[in-house]
């Protein structure tokens, strides 16, 4: 892990207190917000963006598995993918942010099968049906997330596997936590939501799920409720 740099952390804080921008476009908003931290992004989301580790282990890649990431930020999942991500057939990792992916970019130079693609993860589909879909604290940032999880059951291939590690509002948190939860994190345009496990856990066949609590940093005491889910595509999927 990159060492805490106070004045990095200055900047990343005030960014973050300014909140995302309220006007333009979903992609034009992301750009606005990140682009100015992208630089310090890996350091500071190390300590706020927990699980993400434990969820690639939860993964359970094998050698010759596709794979997509939707919402990779700055492709940081490769380095925790580590010596598998060469086993792969493949591995797109798929983002609307400029900024962000042009570190992901850099990250993904030298890996022949892994592709840094520009694009809308409510949309976006692969060429041909993959065996895992994961997403890390991404869903939370997207306005029309059921969309996304409807689009990654499509791209999957029959018990092929998605895998999430989100921020969320438990249904055993109380009022007072879970209200301060969804306001301190709608701010920067992460919407806390108690229906997205609900609805994956309708979607998919669970494999495993994991509800936990983190530190943020520079919240002394306070830990934010996030969980881990990985699900598998049935071999049939019911009619829409
Ligand atoms: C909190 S960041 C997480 C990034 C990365 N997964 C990580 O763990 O560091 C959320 C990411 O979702 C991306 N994102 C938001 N809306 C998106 C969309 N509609 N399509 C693709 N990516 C999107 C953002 O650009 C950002 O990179």
């Amino acid at each position: 892990m990159l060492a805490p740099d106070l004045a990095a952390d200055a900047r990343i804080l005030w960014r973050l207190l300014r909140g995302q921008p309220k006007s333009g476009g979903h992609a034009e908003r992301l750009q606005a917000f990140y682009a100015p931290q992208a630089d310090r992004y890996d350091a500071f989301r190390a300590r706020l963006l927990h699980g993400r580790q434990e969820l690639i282990e939860r993964l359970d890649l094998q050698p010759g598995d596709r794979v997509v990431e939707l919402g990779c930020g700055t492709g940081s999942s490769l380095a925790r993918i580590g010596e598998r991500a060469a086993q792969l057939a493949s591995f797109d990792m798929v983002d609307l942010c400029p900024a962000l992916l042009e570190v992901a970019r850099q990250r993904a130079a030298g890996h022949d099968h892994v592709r840094v693609i520009e694009a809308d993860a409510t949309t976006w589909q692969p060429e041909q049906a993959v065996d895992c879909v994961f997403m890390s604290y991404a869903l939370t940032m997207i306005p029309d997330w059921s969309r996304v999880i409807a689009n990654t059951q499509a791209m999957l291939a029959p018990g092929g596997r998605i895998g999430i590690v989100d921020f969320h509002l438990p249904e055993d948190g109380s009022r007072i936590g879970n209200a301060l939860w969804r306001q301190w994190f709608g701010h920067d345009g992460v919407h806390l939501s108690a229906k997205h496990l609900p609805m994956l856990r309708q979607m998919f066949t669970e494999r495993s799920c994991a509800e936990q609590r983190a530190s943020v940093p520079y919240l002394p005491g306070l830990r934010a409720p996030y969980y881990l889910f990985v699900g598998e595509r049935q071999a049939r999927l019911p009619e829409r």
